[in-house]
């Protein structure tokens, strides 16, 4: 029996618990007048470093103050309502509160057996998820830890199935130059190198060009490689653009090849009654990536991959080890490590679970239409102006937009957009950041959270134009 005053009773745990939870609260008490970006200060890292890792341990509520203060304060607030930049994580506080209960619990949630009821409200969730995506019958899933490594599991079920020892050298995968660099990692760590990863062009809305597709194709089939997956994009990263599913889908059921959607990001539009059917096709798909981390309001890192037939999972990643013989399943009795990479893994899906429970669908849906708003609103705040360009339309809660004037050239441009975002970052009002389309720097909004308002758009885009104006001058007064 460990002996410590620092190892805690339960009522000792409770107090600490109480406090952590009761600060937590207080912070997140009025988010919106706080700021969205916290800067290291210099010599942070070394304050640190000097705590070193103590011997003799030290009392708790000193450590969890350290850590409050002195790690979690520094941080770009991606749960913040003017957080624009990247995919935003806009947690819902159930949510937390389901991670929080799956923590106390630990439950190990790979086999079925060690926890049958949490196993089935994920299989539950699962099933739920599947049928919104149009999966029937023997669909199934597994949930991970995100949008990388659902991509992985769905391009290894991929390559387990169309392709074998003897084929692997050639097997040719498609993407197109909106892809999220997850997908191409995954490929080239299941065996498929760049040289035969082909990236296929997008339209001008940012969509990937069907047609070059099949030539495509059609070219490597002749030349003795084995075309096997394409992955189309429902919610690309840059522009939020959906490819033309359908059409992908056709091409990949003439070409015999497997159809993987990376629906990281836009999945969750399959909940918006107004908008689902923009993701009209993915019921035809062989597997989905679908984020819940993103735009399902989950906290770090929940995310799921479906397949329209679970036994293909199961063909890959089934394992029968000697030591887990008397916990063995069966494909009514599925343990998750049978159709998954992990073996040990959190129960995610239960914090979806309860979130879906207490908000409820139609809250859910209505709160991913809003984020569609929000990108309208910023969209129509900088057609109000002058010298704005909309690279990408308002689509899928993103916007892509530059600053332009006749006087700057395409490099003064690029800088002047790069400066802008930089500017706001320093304000710590909002946090966007720039991405390249068409060869441009362009500004780009991911708006998703519920409780970000019209004025908060507003307000941020004449921020931006006023930080615009002031870049402009002066880049044009030191040329003088
Ligand atoms: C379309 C898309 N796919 C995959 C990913 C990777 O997801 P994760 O960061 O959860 O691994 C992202 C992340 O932004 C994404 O936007």
């Amino acid at each position: 029996m460990l002996n410590s005053e620092n190892v805690l009773n339960s009522a000792q745990l409770e107090a600490a618990i109480k406090k952590f939870v009761h600060n937590f609260c207080l912070e997140k008490h009025d988010i919106h007048s706080q700021k969205v970006t916290w800067y290291t200060e210099e010599g942070q890292a070394d304050k640190i470093k000097q705590i070193g890792i103590s011997k003799e341990g030290r009392p708790v509520d000193e450590v969890v103050t350290k850590m409050t203060e002195e790690a979690y304060r520094y941080r770009g607030d991606a749960n913040h309502p003017r957080f624009f930049g990247f995919v935003p994580g806009p947690a819902s506080s159930i949510s937390w509160l389901g991670d929080i209960m799956t923590s106390a619990y630990n439950i190990h949630a790979g086999g079925s057996k060690l926890a049958p009821m949490v196993n089935c409200i994920e299989q539950e969730v699962l099933q739920w998820l599947c049928r919104q995506a149009g999966f029937t019958q023997n669909a199934g899933g597994v949930f991970v830890s995100g949008g990388s490594m659902a991509n992985i599991t769905a391009l290894t079920a991929a390559r387990d199935h169309k392709l074998n020892d003897e084929t692997l050298h050639l097997g040719t995968a498609y993407i197109s130059d909106q892809t999220h660099s997850s997908v191409a990692k995954g490929l080239r760590i299941i065996g498929i190198p760049d040289s035969r990863i082909r990236k296929i062009p997008s339209n001008s809305t940012f969509q990937m060009c069907t047609d070059v597709l099949e030539k495509q194709i059609q070219e490597d089939t002749q030349n003795g490689l084995i075309p096997f997956v394409v992955i189309g994009t429902a919610g690309t990263t840059n522009t939020g653009s959906i490819d033309p599913l359908e059409e992908l889908a056709a091409i990949c059921s003439k070409y015999e090849l497997w159809f993987h959607i990376d629906g990281a990001y836009g999945a969750s539009v399959l909940l918006s009654p107004r908008y689902k059917h923009l993701l009209k096709g993915t019921e035809l798909a062989d597997s989905i990536s679908w984020d819940a981390h993103k735009w399902l309001f989950q906290t770090y890192g929940c995310a799921m991959v479906l397949v329209k037939d679970v036994r293909h999972l199961f063909h890959s990643f089934h394992v029968n080890p000697e030591y887990l013989k008397d916990v063995e399943g069966d494909m009514r009795h599925i343990n998750t490590w049978d159709i998954g990479m992990e073996l040990t893994r959190p129960a995610r899906g239960l914090k979806l679970w309860l979130t879906l429970q207490v908000l409820g669908t139609d809250l859910i849906g209505s709160a991913i239409e809003h984020g569609f708003e929000l990108a309208d609103w910023a969209e129509e705040a900088l057609l109000e102006l002058d010298h704005w360009e909309i690279v990408s339309k308002s689509q899928l809660a993103m916007v892509n937009f530059h600053y332009t004037s006749e006087d700057l050239t395409e490099e003064e441009t690029d800088l002047l957009n790069e400066r802008i975002s930089e500017r706001m970052l320093a304000s710590g009002y909002a946090a966007l950041f720039t991405t390249v389309l068409n060869g441009k720097k362009v500004l780009r909004i991911c708006a998703l959270h519920p409780e970000t308002t019209r004025d908060d758009m507003r307000t941020t885009v004449h921020m931006l134009d006023t930080f615009a104006g002031k870049l402009h001058t002066e880049m044009k007064q030191l040329q003088k």
